[in-house]
C-alpha cells in the first residue's frame, strides 16, 4: 500500500464531520490532528473520529500533530485569513468553498498561492457525484455535450429565518452558496466563452433573479436560471446527440433514450455511504498530498476564482436595475 497521508483539521463543524466521514472510507488517509476556534468542538470530534491530536491552533497543529496536508473546513466569514495563514506552511491546502465573498478575495488568495507554490483543491463537492460522471459518460457515448440548462434557485428566505449567517455572508450569498450550481456550468460545459446575462434585484443588493445564456469552449450552448424567491430546488439537464440526461434532485438522475424510454443512474458503491461526492473529493485531495495529479474534475484556488468570476458577471447585470426590482 501506498504511504499514509497525515492529514490535519481546521474548523470542526457540521462540513467537518461530513469529511472525517468520507476520510474513513479512503484507504492510506490519516487524520493526525484538528484545531478549531472552540477547542471543545475539536475535542469532540477527535473522540468520536479517534484523532490522536487536538492543538489549540494551526501553529499547534503544525508542531504537535505534523501533517502532510492541511483541510480547511472553517466557516464562510474565516476561510481567507485561515487559509491566507495555512498557505505560509507551504502544505497542500482542501479549502472549502467559498473561496471569498467576492472576485477580489478570490483572486488574491489564488495570487497568494501562485507566489507561494501551494498546490491547492477547492471543495465544490458536486464535481465528484458519482451520478454527474455517469450522466457525462452517457451523453459521450452518444457524441458531444450541446446544451445544458442549470437551475440554481437559492432559498434566500430561509437561510436568513434561519438566522445562522452573518450579513456579510448574507449579502455575498451568490458568492457563499449560489457559485454551488454555478461552478457546474464550468464542471459540465468547460470555460465560459460568450454570455449573456439579465438580472434583477428585488430584495438581494447583489441580485436575487438571473438569468443567463452562454457558450462554452466545448462548443455547448447553456442556460443558466435562479429564482430565489421562488420554491424550485437545483436542476441540470444535459443535452446530448439524441440522449437527455436530468438529475432534480441533483442527487438523483435519469436519462431519456432517443425512443422516450427513462433509465435511472444510481450513485456508486463508494459515494452512497457518504454525504455525495465527499469520498471522491478526498479521495482526490490524498493524491494531491502524495505529489501525484489529483486528475479532473479537481480544481485548485485559480479554477475556483474563475467560477467567483463567472458569479461576478452575472450579480453585474443588476447594476442596469432599480432596487425593489421592476423594469
Ligand atoms: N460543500 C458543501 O456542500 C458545504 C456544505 C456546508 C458548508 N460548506 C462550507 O464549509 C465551511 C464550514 O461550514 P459549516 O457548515 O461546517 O460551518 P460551522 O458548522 O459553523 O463550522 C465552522 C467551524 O469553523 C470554526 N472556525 C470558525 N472560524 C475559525 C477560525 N478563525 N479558526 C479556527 N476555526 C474556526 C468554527 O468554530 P466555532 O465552533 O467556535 O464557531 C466551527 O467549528 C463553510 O465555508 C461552508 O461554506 C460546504
Amino acid at each position: 500500500m501506498k504511504d499514509a497521508v497525515r492529514l490535519g483539521v481546521v474548523g470542526a463543524g457540521n462540513i467537518a464531520v461530513k469529511h472525517l466521514e468520507a476520510l474513513q472510507g479512503v484507504a492510506g488517509a490519516s487524520v493526525v490532528g484538528i484545531a478549531s476556534r472552540t477547542r471543545a468542538k475539536a475535542e469532540a470530534l477527535a473522540d468520536r473520529f479517534g484523532i490522536p491530536c487536538v492543538a489549540d491552533d494551526l501553529d499547534g497543529l503544525m508542531r504537535e500533530a505534523r501533517p502532510d496536508g492541511l483541510l480547511i473546513l472553517v466557516s464562510v466569514s474565516s476561510i481567507g485569513a485561515v487559509a491566507r495563514q495555512a498557505m505560509q506552511t507551504g502544505l497542500p491546502l482542501f479549502i472549502e468553498k467559498p473561496t471569498g465573498l467576492s472576485p477580489e478575495e478570490s483572486a488574491e488568495l489564488a495570487r497568494l498561492a501562485g507566489e507561494l507554490g501551494v498546490r491547492s483543491m477547492v471543495g465544490y463537492n458536486r464535481r465528484y457525484y458519482s451520478v454527474f460522471h455517469e450522466g457525462i459518460e452517457v451523453i459521450r457515448r452518444h457524441g458531444p455535450l450541446l446544451g445544458l440548462l442549470i437551475e440554481g434557485h437559492e432559498r434566500i428566505d430561509a437561510v436568513r429565518a434561519a438566522g445562522r449567517q452573518p450579513d456579510a455572508v448574507l449579502h455575498g450569498w451568490i458568492y457563499a452558496n449560489a457559485t454551488h450550481t454555478i461552478d457546474l456550468l464550468r464542471f459540465f460545459g468547460g470555460e465560459v466563452d460568450e454570455i449573456h446575462c439579465l438580472a434583477h434585484r428585488r430584495r438581494e443588493p447583489l441580485g436575487d433573479q438571473f438569468a443567463a445564456i452562454m457558450n462554452f469552449d466545448s462548443g455547448a450552448l447553456g442556460e443558466y436560471s435562479a429564482h430565489w424567491l421562488s420554491p424550485g430546488g437545483w436542476r441540470v439537464v444535459l443535452s446530448g446527440q439524441g440522449v437527455t440526461v436530468e438529475f432534480k434532485p441533483l442527487e438523483a438522475g435519469v436519462w431519456t433514450d432517443a425512443k422516450g424510454q427513462r433509465h435511472e443512474i444510481a450513485p456508486s458503491e463508494s459515494d452512497q455511504p457518504f454525504k455525495p461526492g465527499f469520498h471522491g473529493q478526498m479521495a482526490a485531495f490524498c493524491r494531491l498530498v502524495r505529489g501525484e495529479d489529483p486528475g479532473w474534475p479537481a480544481q485548485d484556488l485559480a479554477g475556483a476564482h474563475r467560477t467567483m468570476q463567472l458569479a461576478a458577471r452575472m450579480t453585474a447585470a443588476v447594476a442596469d436595475r432599480p432596487e425593489g426590482g421592476g423594469k
